[in-house]
C-alpha cells in the first residue's frame, strides 16, 4: 500500500460528463466476413496499395502537405457522369480525418448550449452524441411507417422553430431512406438561418446527390459530406471531405487542427480519386449482390427492408442477438439494431460482393432455421 490517499479525478465539463462514450467497432474483424460497418468489403485499389508502399521517409518525418488535394476531389466530381452545377474552387472544400471528424466540427464550429439540432430517427449514431457535447438539444423526427419513408412534413414544421442545425443523413444509414435532391435543396431553401448539413456517405449507391444541381452561392447554408471510407475503401485512413460555401468552410475549418488529416491518408486519397473506374466497378458489383441477396430474402420470405446504401434490414424469425453471435461463429460479422427506434430486433447486413453474399445468405438459412 502506498501513502496516497485516493482523489478524485477532475471533472470534464458538464455535458461531457454527460455524454455516454460512443461505442466503437469491434476489435477482431480481421479475417471475417464483415458485414458490419458499411465498408468495402474487398479494399482499395491496387493503386492505393501501391502508392503507400512507395511512401518515403521524408513523408513519414514530415508534416503533411495539402498541395492538390482539393483540386483531385474537384475533378473527379467534375468528371463524374452528372457533374458539379457551378464550379467550385479549392475555398469549397474542407478536408478531415472522416467524416466523423467533419460532424464534429461542424457542430463544435455552429452549435452552441441550448441549440437545437434536428435530424430523423433512426440515423448514424454519431450525430447524437457530438451535439450533446455542445449542450445541443437533439430533435430526432422519426420516419415514417410503413416503409421508413423520410418525415418531410414534419421536418418542414420543425425548421419553422429555426433549428441551428439539420442533419440529413442521404441516404440515411440505416434505414436507406432516400431523399431526392430537389428536395434537400428545397429544406435548405426553405429554412436560411438553420445550417442544412447533409451527409451523402453512401451517395453512390443512389446518385441523389446535390452536387449536380447545388450553387453554394444562392444556398449558402448547405454543407456536403463525402468520404472515401465506404466505397473507395479507405475506411481504416481516415479522410473525410464537407463541401460547401467558402464561409462555412472556413468556420468548420478554424475548429479543425491544422494537421489532422495525416500524410498517407493523403497519399491515398490521392490515388484513390485517380482511380475511379476502381471504385465504379465496386458499387456495380454491391448493386448487383444487392439484388441477388434481395430476391433470396423475398422468395423465403424474410422480413426486410432495403432501400438506398449497401446495407439492409432484415428481422430474423429468431432473437436477432443470438443470430448475430451465430454468424460471427460461422466467420460473419453483421450489426445488432437492438435498442433502435423502429427497428429494434433487425440485423443490419452491409452488402458486399455477389459471392460473399451468397456465403452470408447460406449460414443465414442455417442459423435462423433452427428452432
Ligand atoms: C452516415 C455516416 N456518416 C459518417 C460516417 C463516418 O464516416 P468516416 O469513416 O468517413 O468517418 C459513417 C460511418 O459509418 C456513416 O455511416
Amino acid at each position: 500500500m502506498s501513502g496516497h490517499s485516493q482523489r478524485d479525478a477532475p471533472r470534464a465539463r458538464p455535458e461531457v460528463e454527460q455524454l455516454k462514450g460512443y461505442s466503437a467497432p469491434l476489435e477482431g474483424r480481421r479475417g471475417l466476413l464483415r458485414l458490419d460497418f458499411n465498408e468495402n468489403t474487398l479494399g482499395p485499389s491496387p493503386k492505393v496499395t501501391e502508392a503507400i508502399r512507395a511512401f518515403s521517409t521524408d513523408q513519414i518525418a514530415i508534416y503533411p502537405e495539402y498541395d492538390g488535394l482539393r483540386e483531385a476531389l474537384i475533378t473527379n466530381l467534375e468528371s463524374s457522369p452528372a457533374g458539379l452545377a457551378s464550379a467550385l474552387t479549392t475555398a469549397h472544400v474542407g478536408l478531415f480525418n472522416g467524416v466523423d471528424a467533419a460532424i464534429h466540427a461542424v457542430i463544435h464550429a455552429y452549435g452552441a448550449a441550448g441549440d437545437t439540432l434536428l435530424t430523423t430517427s433512426p440515423t448514424f449514431g454519431y450525430y447524437a452524441p457530438c451535439a450533446g457535447m455542445q449542450g445541443m438539444a437533439i430533435e430526432a423526427v422519426p420516419h415514417e411507417l410503413p416503409g421508413f419513408v423520410f418525415p418531410l412534413a414534419a421536418i418542414r414544421a420543425a425548421l419553422l422553430r429555426k433549428p441551428r442545425i439539420l442533419m440529413l443523413c442521404n441516404p440515411n444509414n440505416p434505414t436507406g431512406t432516400r431523399l431526392p435532391a430537389d428536395q434537400v435543396l428545397g429544406l435548405a431553401a426553405a429554412a436560411p438561418e438553420t445550417l442544412v448539413v447533409v451527409d451523402e456517405l453512401y451517395e453512390a449507391f443512389t446518385g441523389d446527390s446535390v452536387l449536380p444541381s447545388v450553387d453554394f452561392c444562392a444556398v449558402p447554408n448547405l454543407l456536403v459530406l463525402r468520404s472515401l471510407a465506404k466505397t473507395a475503401g479507405l475506411a481504416g485512413l481516415r479522410i473525410g471531405f464537407a463541401l460547401g460555401h467558402p464561409d462555412v468552410v472556413d468556420r468548420v475549418g478554424r475548429v479543425t487542427g491544422p494537421y489532422d488529416v495525416n500524410s498517407l491518408a493523403v497519399t491515398a486519397a490521392m490515388a484513390a480519386l485517380n482511380d475511379q473506374p476502381y471504385t465504379d466497378a465496386y458499387v456495380d458489383e454491391v448493386i448487383r449482390a444487392r439484388n441477388l441477396i434481395v430476391s433470396h430474402l423475398t422468395r423465403n420470405s424474410v422480413v426486410h427492408h432495403v432501400a438506398g446504401g449497401n446495407y439492409l434490414l432484415l428481422w430474423p424469425r429468431r432473437s436477432s442477438e443470438a443470430v448475430e453471435v451465430e454468424l460471427r461463429a460461422a466467420g460473419i460479422l453483421v450489426r445488432s439494431m437492438a435498442g433502435k427506434p423502429q427497428i429494434d430486433g433487425s440485423l443490419r447486413i452491409s452488402i458486399g460482393t455477389t459471392e460473399q453474399m451468397q456465403r452470408f445468405w447460406q449460414a443465414y438459412q442455417a442459423i435462423d432455421s433452427k428452432s
